[in-house]
């Protein structure tokens, strides 16, 4: 997904931006560029490619020397990634802007813009933008700015310099994330607050349709009538460090090992008495008692941990949950009933398709709980009421703290409501909780104990043309999430099967050496799992078992065994998850890939 940033203060600009844009390489992008002014005239750099393309350019065409500027990662979105398609985009003499997000009637005003004889020369929404806003400027930025805004629809941020004010830096948002950055005589704009973490932690949020101005001296806020506005002044609670690799060779397998922090940090502050309290975050033991049925909305590995929510709500609170993604929530015309519990799970909580979908459902009457972890962001912001996971910044474009911490999270809800509903004692509930809290040091163990195994079982995948990960029940939810791990990073195809259901076509797909990993983790579905196996395994499938340490296994069962820290049947997944993301991880390693940005991904997807 795109990112913008922008500096003004007395450092090197284009030094800055750039390395403000690598924090945000993880949203994913195909070109980058930045516009600095130059000795009061706007220099535009741009290059296809990564950073280092836009840097080697620079080394090449020379450096912008400056100390205000703009800068973007692109993720295409109309037009090919293409150096003319990249931002900082020119409206004319008087405009150059960045954008991240959508202008979605730019195909009536860029013909209105033809006609009033202006020329295009990208295929961007983007350049629309930057043309409306040139042609609607005559010295007065905020009354350009907010008559561009009354004709422009969609979600977006920008980021502008206009020509005639070389000391300044406008930005403005609609939908789409930006932050404004403060220290001393200096200031920034980002997409998100990793970017500017290294030059400081004092930040404003920006709200729609409020227009921040930058200078040297400071930064000032107003609405699109020209009203000041008085915001308040954040603190990031990141450091640098935890932004960077930490020694490790990617994120993602350091973010793999932060997993038991991340849970401590997660579940610790609502265990109260060794009951769930989740009182700070809006809900009550009363509010919960009334709840008779839930949507859990997400996208892609955020769904997964609605899954495996789906199947421990349903198991122990008794209430009914739908798990729907969220680009079908919001066009399927959904059920919703007054009081039915909307659950909206996102990371970044910026997710387009999330934050449709959560709207769409508050417009009907549900209640809204959004499950998130970045702080400040939309989905949080509108939720009713709010769970923070606290897995700190993930940067990987796979995500694994995250989705550990999504189901930490759904436990905890459901030992809440099942407790609610009188479907479990106080007791049991605490047992319960009890158990969850020693999650953290069975993942650490789990780590330990399988890295080197799935290490060298991913050897055995590298080759391989297309996988299948089987499972019943909660087994079945998390090979989902553990198909999809190996598919976005490993670049091979796989499948995630209820085993019970291969029968009824899958297993055609079955031939000699064809890797499957078999879930087994749940002791009352063993047995059944196992004869899919066999059934498998004798059509030539090489199985890889993961299973918990004290199960049984026959002989002639699988290829390989993973055995995972024994805990309560229903938290299985919490720890099973690990060989999986290890799986993943390691396959896409010894394949030579960019582990933590695949190709064609992006971490925050704030674009139907
Ligand atoms: C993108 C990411 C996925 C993520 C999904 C939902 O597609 O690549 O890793 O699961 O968005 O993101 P969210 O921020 O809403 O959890």
């Amino acid at each position: 997904m795109c990112g913008i940033v922008g500096y003004i203060g007395s450092k090197d600009c284009s030094e800055v931006l750039v390395s403000a844009l690598r924090k945000l390489e993880y949203r994913g992008y195909d070109s980058a560029g930045i516009a600095v002014f130059e000795d009061g005239k706007i220099s535009v750099k741009k290059a296809q490619g990564r950073l280092d393309d836009l840097e080697k350019k620079m080394e090449y065409e020379g450096r912008p020397l400056g100390h205000a500027g703009i800068g973007h990662t692109r993720w295409a979105t109309h037009g090919v990634p293409s150096e003319t398609n990249s931002h900082p985009h020119r409206g004319g003499e008087k405009v150059t802007l960045v954008h991240n997000g959508i202008i979605e009637n730019y195909k009536e005003l860029k013909e209105m813009l033809i006609e009033s004889g202006r020329e295009f020369v990208s295929e961007t929404d983007t350049e629309v933008a930057a043309q409306l806003l040139d042609s609607n400027y005559d010295g007065d930025p905020v009354k350009a700015i907010a008559k561009t805004l009354s004709q422009v629809e969609g979600s977006f941020a920008l980021g502008i310099l206009f020509s005639d004010r070389a000391g300044e830096i406008y930005a403005v948002r609609r939908e789409s994330p930006l932050i404004v950055g403060v220290a001393e005589g200096e200031s920034f704009i980002a997409s998100d607050v990793p970017a500017i973490i290294k030059y400081t932690k004092n930040y404003y949020l920006l709200e729609h349709d409020e227009i921040a101005k930058l200078t040297e001296e400071g930064v000032t806020f107003c609405d699109l009538q020209g009203n000041p506005i008085e915001k308040e002044l954040k603190v990031a609670d990141w450091n640098e460090d935890a932004a960077e690799k930490g020694g490790y060779d990617h994120f993602m397998i350091k973010e793999i090992h932060e997993q038991p922090t991340a849970v401590k940090t997660t579940i610790t502050p609502r265990i109260v008495e060794g009951m769930p309290n989740l009182e700070e975050c809006n809900i009550t033991i009363d509010a919960l008692k009334d709840i008779n049925q839930i949507y859990i909305v997400a996208c892609g590995t955020a769904m997964h941990a609605g899954m495996v929510g789906k199947y421990v709500i349903e198991k122990l609170a008794k209430v009914p949950v739908i798990v729907d993604i969220a680009s079908e929530f919001r066009y399927r015309e959904p059920l919703i009933h007054k009081g039915d519990l909307v659950i909206i799970i996102s990371q970044s909580g910026e997710t387009a398709d999330s934050l449709a979908a959560m709207r769409l459902a508050k417009s009907m009457g549900a209640q809204t709980l959004g499950i998130v972890n970045a702080k400040g962001s939309s989905i949080a912001r509108e939720a009713d009421m709010l769970i923070y996971t606290h897995a700190g910044p993930e940067i990987a474009v796979a995500s694994t703290k995250a989705y550990m911490v999504q189901i930490a999270v759904m436990y905890l809800l459901s030992f809440e409501l099942a407790f609610a509903k009188g479907f479990i004692t106080d007791g049991e509930c605490c047992r319960l909780t009890d158990t969850l809290q020693g999650i953290p040091a069975l993942i650490e163990d789990t780590i330990d104990k399988t890295n080197d195994l799935c290490h060298d079982i991913a050897e055995k995948l590298t080759e391989a043309e297309s996988l299948l990960y089987i499972g019943r029940g909660l087994d079945y939810a998390l090979s989902m999430e553990g198909s999809l791990k190996l598919k976005e990073i490993s670049y091979i195809h796989s499948e995630a099967y209820a085993a019970g259901e291969l029968k009824h076509g899958t297993i055609s797909l079955i031939t000699e050496g064809m890797p499957v990993i078999a879930v087994a983790t749940q002791n009352s579905l063993y047995d059944k799992t196992v004869s899919n196996i066999k059934e498998v395994r004798a059509r030539g499938a090489m199985v890889v078992l993961v299973c918990d340490e004290k199960a049984k296994v026959g002989a002639d069962v699988a290829d390989y065994i993973i055995r995972v820290p024994q805990t309560d049947e229903v938290l299985m997944p919490m720890t099973a998850a690990v060989p999986l993301q290890l799986l993943a991880y390691y396959t896409s390693v010894l394949r030579g890939n960019d582990v933590d940005k695949p190709r064609n991904l992006a971490k925050s997807v704030t674009v139907e």
